[in-house]
């Protein structure tokens, strides 16, 4: 099987120290690939809107953004990590997301996102874990991933691993490897189920895209979801 893992931190910290913790399950049987941001990231987005408008590969960042989403849509597991920061996702994982606006459902959602699997690890000192997960969840539920699994910390006393109570290590240890391992037993070879929260937002931008497709049947986005069927009979979830 194949990872992807995108880390909304460079540093060797608590954040990774949870990754590691949940990928020592799969290092024997799972292609690893990982980004660390901000280095193997894009920079910020200008908000040119080249990539709404017309074309993605216009982006200033398209080289960097591509071969993420390559890695992405090839990926049976994506992998989200990050700490909060003032509670939200690391500025560097916000930056990245925004690079894949023309990839929510309301524009050019990629049919492959439909059938993944993700989990988002975050963690904190004392509050904004869980809203940092909700920062990487909503982009990657308008992406159209239903199968999404959160595991968030807060450490309470100490923001350095090897000073944290060991209790507290074992617990956050024990949890991820719980996770980790009940994620094993998946047959990656079958997409993940779509939920009817994701297939309402499709059927919602479904009527605005037929409605838009009948003043400017040009128009990037519509021509997207009619050249994939999806104005007519075809659905993303249902993969060939
Ligand atoms: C810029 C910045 C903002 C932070 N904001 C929060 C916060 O809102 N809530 C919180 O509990 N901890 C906050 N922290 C603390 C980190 O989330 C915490 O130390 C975390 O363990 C760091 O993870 P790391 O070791 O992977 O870098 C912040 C830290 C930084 C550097």
């Amino acid at each position: 099987m194949k990872i992807t893992v995108i880390n909304g931190t460079e540093k060797k910290g608590v954040t990774y120290k949870l990754k590691e913790i949940f990928l020592e399950q799969f290092r024997d049987r799972a292609e690893i690939t990982e980004f660390n941001l901000p280095k193997d990231g894009p920079g910020f987005c200008t908000g040119c809107t080249a990539c709404f408008m017309n074309a993605q590969n216009l982006c200033k960042d398209a080289e960097t953004v591509q071969k993420i989403e390559k890695a992405l849509l090839e990926a049976d597991l994506l992998v989200f990590t990050s700490p909060a920061y003032v509670f939200h996702t690391t500025g560097a994982m916000k930056a990245m997301l925004d690079h894949f606006g023309y990839r929510w459902m309301n524009h050019r959602p990629a049919k492959e996102m439909f059938g993944k699997r993700a989990i988002i690890i975050t963690q904190c000192l004392g509050a904004g874990g869980a809203s940092t997960a909700k920062d990487i969840k909503e982009s990657l539920s308008w992406w159209g991933v239903s199968y999404i699994r959160t595991c968030s910390f807060r450490l309470m006393s100490e923001i350095h691993w090897d000073k944290l109570p060991e209790k507290k290590r074992d617990a956050m240890t024990k949890k991820l490897t719980s996770m980790a391992r009940k994620m094993l037993l998946i047959n990656y070879s079958k997409p993940a189920h779509t939920g009817v929260i994701t297939k309402m937002k499709f059927y919602i931008v479904r009527m605005l895209q037929t409605s838009i497709g009948k003043d400017n049947p040009e128009y990037t986005d519509f021509k997207y979801w009619k050249s994939n069927g999806w104005i007519d009979g075809e659905r993303p979830w249902r993969l060939e």
